[in-house]
C-alpha cells in the first residue's frame, strides 16, 4: 500500500499551493493528513465542522472536499493576509470564513456544538483545550495534527506537546488513537 498517492486532490489545492509559497508559509498540514480530514468530513453528512487555524486553506480546501451539501464549515485565522488567500480560492456557500483571534472567538462562541473540530493554532489546542473540547457533541470527533517533532517548532515547543497528549489521554470524556503517521495525528472522539 502506497499511502502518499492521491487519486482526487481538491480541485483548489495547487492555486493555493502557489499562492503559500509566494507567501514562504511553511505551517500548512500536509496531503496525508488532508485526505484524512475529508474522509473524516464525509462520515458526518448534514454535519457543522469548525478549523482553527485557517492558515492559507490547504487543509480547508479537503475538509470541503468530503463535506456534502448541508454540511457548514466554519474555520478561524487570526492572519488576515493567509485568510484572503483561503477566501478567495474557497468561495462556497456552506463554508464561514472569519478573521479573528481565536483565543476570544472560543471564549465568545455560544452556537451550536461541532461534529468535527480541526484544531490546527495554539488557540484550541495548547490553550482552551476543555473550551473547545466543549464545543464537541457527544460521538463528535476533534483531530489535531504536528504530534511529531516538526522542524519549525520553536524551543520548548516538545514539552508542550507532552503536556498536550497527557492531558487529553487523563481525560474520561473521549476515547483517542494516536498514529505516528503524516506529521503525527490524535484521533479524538467525546464520549458525553
Ligand atoms: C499550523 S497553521 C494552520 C495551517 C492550516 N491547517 C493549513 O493547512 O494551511 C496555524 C495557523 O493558526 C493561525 N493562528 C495562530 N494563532 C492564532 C490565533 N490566536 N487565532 C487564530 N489563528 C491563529 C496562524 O496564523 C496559522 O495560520
Amino acid at each position: 500500500m502506497t499511502d502518499t498517492i492521491f487519486l482526487e486532490m481538491p480541485v483548489q489545492y495547487e492555486i493555493i499551493v502557489q499562492a503559500t509559497k509566494k507567501l514562504d508559509f511553511k505551517m500548512a498540514s500536509d496531503m496525508q493528513t488532508g485526505s484524512l480530514l475529508k474522509t473524516l468530513a464525509a462520515s458526518k453528512p448534514s454535519g457543522r465542522i469548525l478549523e482553527l487555524g485557517t492558515g492559507t486553506g490547504l487543509a480547508t480546501s479537503w475538509i470541503i472536499d468530503g463535506m456534502d451539501d448541508k454540511t457548514q464549515l466554519i474555520t478561524i485565522e487570526n492572519n488576515g493576509l493567509l485568510l484572503d488567500i483561503a477566501r478567495e480560492a474557497l468561495q462556497d456557500r456552506r463554508v464561514e470564513f472569519i478573521l479573528a483571534d481565536g483565543y476570544e472567538w472560543i471564549q465568545n462562541y455560544s452556537g451550536e456544538k461541532f461534529d468535527l473540530v480541526f484544531a490546527d493554532a495554539m488557540p484550541g489546542k495548547y490553550d482552551l483545550l476543555e473550551e473547545t473540547i466543549a464545543l464537541v457533541k457527544a460521538g463528535g470527533l476533534y483531530i489535531v495534527d504536528d504530534m511529531l517533532p516538526q522542524p519549525n517548532w520553536p524551543g520548548g515547543h516538545s514539552e508542550k506537546v507532552k503536556t498536550f497528549i497527557t492531558d487529553l489521554e487523563k481525560r474520561k470524556d473521549v476515547t483517542l488513537t494516536k498514529l505516528n503517521w503524516s506529521t503525527g495525528l490524535i484521533i479524538v472522539t467525546k464520549l458525553k
